[in-house]
């Protein structure tokens, strides 16, 4: 058995175990067993989507890190495959970090951080690539890995890794996270290139303020609506994002945005919608592992990014519509349903001036709260609070709750994503509260899990 199959068959191995544990999400995709962080390689390739992620296939803890592979034609039927990156042990690779795949006239290539050792994780990360036949199963690396070193800079770098790369008029752009010193602050890198292979440093593209951002910014991405781009960044934080304008060169972004106010949402990474010229289709890592020991780790929902009169709309997939089923409507001043088998979907539509409460559990002694105070202009998600900054007339809460994880859409302007342990996930009760006014309405669903399939070799 070779490394991958080994890995392969280890994931295989526990997923019955995991699959069986009743807080695992059921239409969040993750693994068939292990440990998952980071979405790794996104590509929309021959009608087929394939996401990649940081794995480690013998624990559900981070470790050696793997590619895990799956893919769709529909976002809801996935096939799992075969793991796609195993360290290369017999070059001194250790991890295969993150990274992305992108087209290269035909040949799907991964660029992606290779770290031979946790001891230089500061300054080794070195960029490798790896291509593929058209069916992204089998990778090859390049003989000529690695094919760019912290070396190449003219200034100290650290934690330098996990390059995002796209193409415009036939030149290359990547841009790369890192850490500058004296003072210590996060930072993104540009580079171009005409052929993939060889890469020219461009410039630092935007660096944080040390007193706020002292840490290394990961997992950059650059999302372009012709002049105007956003720029998300994990700054070893809550994901945030800034809004560039690309005509004034290598703009120093002062104003960050919190992309979702849950510490459980990092790392997401995007790539243009394969259907839609205006959107962007994005994915997250959602942290944190069920009751069993024998998964950690999925995927958010996919979710559509669009920059409309210069603000940032992130919508849920529509996709997902296709598991609703059990449709409940309600117009009044509270309500209370149930989510038989704790899968499910909420919007909830009220004036922008009143107050309301959402509870969910299993037991009401075990709540999990969400609740908006108008005159504070605050939600309370759980233990988190957050500032709304939506000036609309009316609030619209879009809630998808999985098991033990809670997504959350507010005006499709601010996310919140969380996780939630009840004793038991059947029955789940909703109870929704707006005192003293007429609730607008609430549309609850309950949702069926996605298809997964298990590829065999
Ligand atoms: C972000 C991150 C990346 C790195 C990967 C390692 O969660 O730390 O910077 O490439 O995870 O698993």
């Amino acid at each position: 058995m070779n490394d991958i199959d080994r890995a392969t068959q280890s994931v295989m191995d526990a997923h019955e175990n995991a699959k069986n544990d009743p807080s695992r999400p059921q239409f969040h995709l993750l693994p068939p067993s292990m440990w998952m962080n980071d979405p790794n390689g996104l590509i929309y390739y021959n009608n087929k989507y394939h996401l990649f992620y940081q794995h480690n296939p013998f624990r559900a803890k981070w470790g050696p890190m793997y590619w895990g592979h799956a893919e769709s034609s529909d976002l809801i039927h996935w096939t799992h495959l075969q793991i796609a990156l195993a360290p290369d042990k017999k070059k001194g690779e250790k991890y295969c970090f993150s990274g992305c795949c992108v087209d290269d006239d035909g040949i799907p290539t991964i660029l992606y951080t290779s770290i031979h050792s946790l001891l230089n994780v500061l300054y080794g990360g070195q960029t490798w690539i790896a291509t593929s036949d058209s069916d992204l199963i089998e990778w090859r690396r390049n003989p000529n890995n690695p094919i760019m070193k912290n070396s190449m800079h003219n200034i100290t770098i650290r934690h330098w890794r996990d390059p995002y790369v796209w193409k415009e008029n036939n030149v290359w752009y990547m841009v790369m996270g890192g850490q500058l010193t004296q003072p210590k602050r996060g930072a993104v890198f540009l580079y171009t290139s005409t052929d993939l292979y060889h890469w020219v440093y461009k410039g630092i593209f935007s660096e944080g303020d040390p007193n706020i951002h002292k840490k290394p910014w990961e997992c950059p991405n650059l999302l372009k609506w012709d002049n105007n781009a956003v720029l998300i960044i994990s700054p070893m934080d809550k994901v945030q994002f800034s809004l560039v304008n690309l005509k004034q060169e290598y703009t120093n972004s002062s104003e960050w945005f919190i992309f979702d106010h849950g510490r459980e949402f990092y790392a997401p990474q995007a790539i243009k919608h394969p259907h839609n010229e205006e959107k962007y289709l994005l994915w997250g890592w959602i942290k944190g592992g069920g009751i069993q020991d024998q998964w950690n780790g999925c995927f958010s929902i996919p979710r559509e990014l669009e920059l409309i009169d210069n603000r940032l709309k992130i919508t849920p997939s529509s996709s997902i519509t296709q598991l609703r089923h059990h449709h409940r409507h309600f117009i009044n001043q509270s309500a209370i349903c149930n989510l038989h088998d704790g899968c499910g979907e909420l919007i909830l539509k009220i004036p922008q001036d009143v107050s309301f409460t959402i509870d969910i559990y299993q037991n009401p002694k075990n709540k999990f709260s969400i609740i908006y105070h108008p005159k504070s202009n605050s939600f309370i998600m759980g233990k988190e609070i957050t500032e709304y900054h939506s000036l609309q007339e009316e609030i619209t809460l879009h809630i998808f709750i999985d098991r033990s994880v809670i997504e959350a859409f507010f005006n499709y302007q601010e996310c919140f994503t969380t996780r939630f342990y009840p004793l038991s996930y059947t029955d789940i009760s909703i109870d929704c509260k707006v005192p003293g006014t007429e609730l607008l309405s609430l549309d609850v669903w309950d949702l069926s899990g996605i298809i997964n399939n298990y590829a065999s070799k």
